[in-house]
C-alpha cells in the first residue's frame, strides 16, 4: 500500500516537532517546508530526523525543502507557518502578520495539493483556519484547526497531576475558540469512568479549568522566547493519524459550524468524528446555562477576530 504523504509548512519549533511525531509514528513520508530565506535549515532538520530513524526504529522518509513542488499531492498538510507569541502578547496580537503568511501558504497548497486535508495550527487559530477555507475553497470537512486536542490534553494532564493517576484514564471535552474564552466542560470530564466532579472539589476544579485556559500563556512565560511546541505538535500529529488511519476519533477540533450550535459559518472548537473523510460528523452537545453562555461568549470572540482579520487582508 502507498505510504501517506504529509507536508508540514513551517519548519520552526511546532513544525519540526510535528515532523518528528508524524515520522516516528510511521504515519507516512514527511515533507518539511519553510521560506526560501531559511535556505538549508529545513533540509538540515529533515536529515537530522532521518538519522534518528535507526535509533527510534521508524521507517519514513523526511525531506526538507523551500520549494512547494516537493509537497505536491500531499494527503495531509499541516500549517504551522507564522510567528509565535512572546511574553505579554496574546494570540490575537499575531493576527495581521499571520493572516498574510497563512493566506500565502493556503494559495500554494490549493495549487499543489488540491485533494489534501488541511490541519491549521498557526495562531490566532480560529481566524487562520477560516482564512485557509476562504483561500483554498476546499470543502469544510477537509479544512480544520488544531486547538482542542491540545487544550483538552492540558486539562487532562492537570487532572491527572491533581489525582496522581494515569493520564490514560482521564477523559475530557472542551468547546469554543482557542483563546482565553475556551470552555473546558467539567460536566464531560471523567477519570476511570467516574465523573471528575465526584473526585475534585468545585473550587479546585475551577482553578484547574482556569489553568487550562491559561495553559498557552503559562508555557510562554516559562520559555520566554516563544510558545509551546511539544504538546501542540503531538496534537497535530494525532489529528493527522485519525485521518490517515481512518480512526474515527472523537476529539475537539476547530470545525466549520454553520447550523451546528447556531454558529453561522465560523470555525470553533466542537466535538467531531475525525476519520478518512476529515471532519465526518459534528456532535452537538446539550449544555447547561453557564456552559452555554460561556460558549456564546467564545463564539462572539471568534466572530470579532474574523471581522478584524477581514479589515487586514
Ligand atoms: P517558530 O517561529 O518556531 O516557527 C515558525 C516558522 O514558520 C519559522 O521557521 C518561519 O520561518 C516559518 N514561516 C514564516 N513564514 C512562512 C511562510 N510564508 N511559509 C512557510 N513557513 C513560514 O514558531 P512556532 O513555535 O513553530 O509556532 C508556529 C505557529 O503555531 C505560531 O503562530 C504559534 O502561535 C502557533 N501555535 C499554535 C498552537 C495551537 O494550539 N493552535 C500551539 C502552538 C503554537
Ligand atoms: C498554545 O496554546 C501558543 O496557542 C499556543 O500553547
Amino acid at each position: 500500500m502507498k505510504r501517506a504523504k504529509i507536508s508540514v509548512i513551517g519548519a520552526g519549533n511546532v513544525g519540526a516537532t510535528t515532523a518528528l511525531w508524524c515520522a516516528s509514528a510511521e504515519l507516512g513520508d514527511v515533507v518539511l517546508l519553510d521560506i526560501p530565506q531559511t535556505e538549508t535549515m529545513p533540509a538540515g532538520k529533515a536529515l537530522d530526523l532521518m538519522e534518528a530513524a535507526p535509533i527510534m526504529k521508524f521507517d519514513a522518509n523526511v525531506q526538507g525543502t523551500t520549494d512547494y513542488d516537493a509537497t505536491a499531492e500531499s494527503d495531509v498538510v499541516i500549517i504551522t507557518a507564522g510567528i509565535p507569541r512572546k511574553p505579554g502578547m496574546s494570540r490575537d496580537d499575531l493576527l495581521a502578520t499571520n493572516a498574510k503568511i497563512v493566506g500565502s501558504v493556503a494559495e500554494q497548497i490549493a495549487k499543489t495539493s488540491p485533494n489534501a486535508f488541511v490541519i491549521v495550527v498557526s495562531n490566532p487559530l480560529d481566524a487562520m483556519v477560516q482564512r485557509v477555507l476562504e483561500v483554498t475553497k476546499f470543502p469544510p470537512a477537509r479544512v480544520m484547526g488544531q486547538a482542542g486536542v491540545l487544550d483538552t490534553a492540558r486539562f487532562k494532564a492537570f487532572i491527572a497531576m491533581e489525582l496522581n493517576c494515569s493520564v490514560e484514564d482521564v477523559h475530557a471535552m472542551l468547546l469554543g475558540g482557542h483563546g482565553d474564552t475556551m470552555v473546558p466542560l467539567a460536566s464531560c470530564a471523567s477519570v476511570g469512568g467516574i465523573p471528575v466532579t465526584q473526585l475534585i472539589k468545585p473550587e479546585r476544579l475551577e482553578e484547574i479549568i482556569q489553568r487550562t485556559r491559561d495553559g498557552g500563556a503559562e508555557i510562554v512565560k516559562l520559555l520566554k522566547t516563544g510558545s509551546a511546541y511539544y504538546a501542540p505538535a503531538a496534537a497535530a500529529a494525532q489529528m493527522a493519524e485519525a485521518i490517515i488511519r481512518d480512526k474515527k476519533r472523537v476529539v475537539p477540533v476547530a470545525a466549520y459550524c454553520d447550523e451546528e450550535y447556531g454558529v453561522g459559518g465560523y470555525y470553533v472548537g466542537v466535538p467531531v468524528v475525525l476519520g478518512a473523510g476529515g471532519v465526518e460528523k459534528i456532535f452537538v452537545l446539550d449544555m447547561n446555562e453557564s456552559e452555554s453562555a460561556a460558549f456564546q461568549k467564545s463564539v462572539d470572540a471568534v466572530k470579532k477576530l474574523v471581522a478584524t482579520m477581514k479589515t487586514l487582508v
